[in-house]
């Protein structure tokens, strides 16, 4: 099906480390509930030096250190997720980067339920449409066209 009107767009979605071990299959379930393709995803424990360069936009924060710690201390989910407005679509769903706000602003997003605090916040997604191309080539190479997975690799349709 093709919509001329709302072509479908990409957005870069990790489930952090700390959101790993207990939250991720629900994490996964909602993304497909919400109507999102995921087209890409692989599990991956992010080096020291891949952290730095994934978050090189923060380098000058304060808190640049403790966020590349944090990212590289256990495994991640990486996905590429497609639908209209996948960007914001996806930042909704996350709700906003400090659970303490999300939890009085949208206490049904992932970060009010999931997240412990700002640095150990569960979820990622790209801030823009550019940044979102940047990173996905960025961490799976270049994906010119996307075939949709399922969680276990396999085709989907
Ligand atoms: S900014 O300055 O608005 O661009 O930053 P923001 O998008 O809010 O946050 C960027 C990432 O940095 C993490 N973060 C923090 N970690 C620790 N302490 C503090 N105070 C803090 N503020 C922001 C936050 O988890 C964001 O991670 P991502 O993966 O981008 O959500």
């Amino acid at each position: 099906e093709i919509n001329f009107f709302f072509p479908k767009k990409r957005t870069l979605a990790v489930i952090k480390p700390d959101a790993m071990e207990d939250h991720r299959e629900e994490i996964l379930e909602e993304i497909r509930g919400r109507g999102f393709s995921v087209t890409q995803l692989k599990e991956t424990v992010l080096s020291r030096e891949m952290a730095e360069e994934f978050y090189k936009e923060h380098r000058e924060k304060p808190f640049f250190s403790q966020l590349v710690e944090f990212m590289c201390r256990g495994p991640c989910m990486m996905l590429v997720l497609s639908k209209e407005n996948a960007v914001e679509e996806w930042r909704a769903m996350m709700g906003p980067t400090d659970p303490d706000k999300a939890k009085e602003t949208s206490p049904q997003s992932l970060r009010a339920r999931f997240a412990a605090d700002i640095l150990h916040n569960s979820v990622h997604g790209s801030s823009s449409e550019q940044h979102a191309e940047e990173k996905i080539s960025f961490i799976f190479g270049d994906i010119s066209t996307d075939a949709e997975l399922t969680s276990d690799g396999e085709t989907d349709k």
